[in-house]
């Protein structure tokens, strides 16, 4: 018997020196110390033995027992340990490795101008007002002085969707809405921005197109002014596209306004002394602008005996194109990333 057990633990000790996984080591511990195994079976057997053989007997068995359970336990250990380390090398995270970079959208470089243009001007005491695209040719031509048959209105080749609807050509429009709608017809200072289409397109010029209005009526003994309003489109032009820009006025003619100026600028690529792009002049043709028209504030409710005022009107998108150096309209409207993605958080930082 006692030889048995011998060859059993060491049978036992080189089987589990040779396992190779888990399964094998499940298996050998079925077969050593399961209820059908030998080890089991010899300790069931032990009352046929005699008293003296017993004890011993039974203690052996119980010490190979404890060993092969200790052998097992070792070994189930290290492949435990083995497994964690195996896992641990697959799953492990390089933080030096370089992260993928996430691509954040970007402003665009319109919608950059139109917040600068309403933050310059609310600081300055302006509420900002929407207006309507979808115009009525009332609002966008004949309260701004420019009845049917006028020929001004050729100057904006219009899109015209009824004979009374059209896309609106100008903020102006939305200078006849303000003035209507201020019921108690008091004073007024406002800017809209927002887009405006006309039947144009070049690199210059888009069929679509982005103009910000300003529109400034007080009493008249408040005397609002020229100087007003040369004043206030020097901060404009200061602040939007070069602090050391001149500004010229230019006598022209808008129906909306008397007297009317066009305002040019410094040639921000010349800086006065003369390119193509400014035609070899030095200036370049900004804004439109003026005194509000008596008639236009007339037949907008406004007494113009008791008031007076200025109002202005640019293309966004020509700010920007002097602002970013953009040489064709076109690539603002266009949405070609490359293109776009050159104004990632460019003023931002
Ligand atoms: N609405 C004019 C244009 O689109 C610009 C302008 C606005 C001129 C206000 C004078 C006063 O050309």
């Amino acid at each position: 018997m006692k030889e048995k057990i011998e060859n059993l633990r060491n049978e036992a000790k080189e089987k589990i020196s040779e396992i190779k996984n888990m399964q094998e080591l499940q298996d050998l511990k079925v077969k050593y110390l399961g209820k059908k195994s030998e080890l089991t079976a010899m300790l069931k057997s032990l009352g046929t033995l005699g008293a003296e053989e017993r004890p011993k007997v039974g203690s052996l068995v119980n010490d190979v027992r404890r060993e092969i359970e200790n052998k097992l336990e070792e070994a189930e250990k290290h492949f435990k340990e083995q497994a964690l380390a195996q896992k641990l090398e697959k799953e492990k995270i390089d933080i030096t490795a370089p992260s993928t970079k996430i691509k954040r959208g970007s402003k665009h470089p319109i919608n950059r101008i139109i917040e600068d243009i309403q933050d310059l001007f609310v600081s300055m005491g302006y509420d900002v007002v929407a207006g309507p695209e979808l115009e009525t040719d009332e609002y966008c031509f004949e309260r701004l002085n420019l009845p049917k048959g006028h020929p001004a209105r050729d100057m904006q080749d219009s899109f015209y969707i009824t004979n009374e609807y059209l896309l609106r050509t100008q903020t102006s429009s939305v200078q006849a809405r303000t003035m209507i709608a201020n019921e108690d017809k008091s004073p007024i200072r406002m800017i809209c921005t927002g887009k405006t289409y006309r039947r144009e397109d070049d690199a210059t010029h888009s069929h679509q197109f982005n103009q910000v209005e300003g529109l400034v009526i007080d009493k008249k003994e408040l005397n609002v002014s020229l100087a007003d309003l040369k004043g206030t489109l020097e901060v404009f032009v200061h602040k939007m596209i070069g602090a050391n820009l001149d500004l010229r006025f230019r006598p022209s003619y808008f129906p909306f306004t008397e007297p009317s100026y066009e305002v040019d600028v410094t040639c921000f690529k010349c800086q006065g002394k003369g390119c193509p792009l400014c035609k070899k002049t030095g200036w370049i043709e900004l804004l439109g602008a003026g005194m509000v028209h008596p008639n236009v504030l007339k037949m907008n409710g406004y007494d113009p005996e008791k008031y007076s005022g200025f109002a202005f009107g640019t293309g966004i998108d020509r700010l920007a194109m002097f602002r970013y150096g953009i040489t064709d309209m076109r690539y603002l409207y266009t949405n070609d990333i490359r293109f776009l993605s050159q104004f990632d958080r460019k003023d931002e930082e």
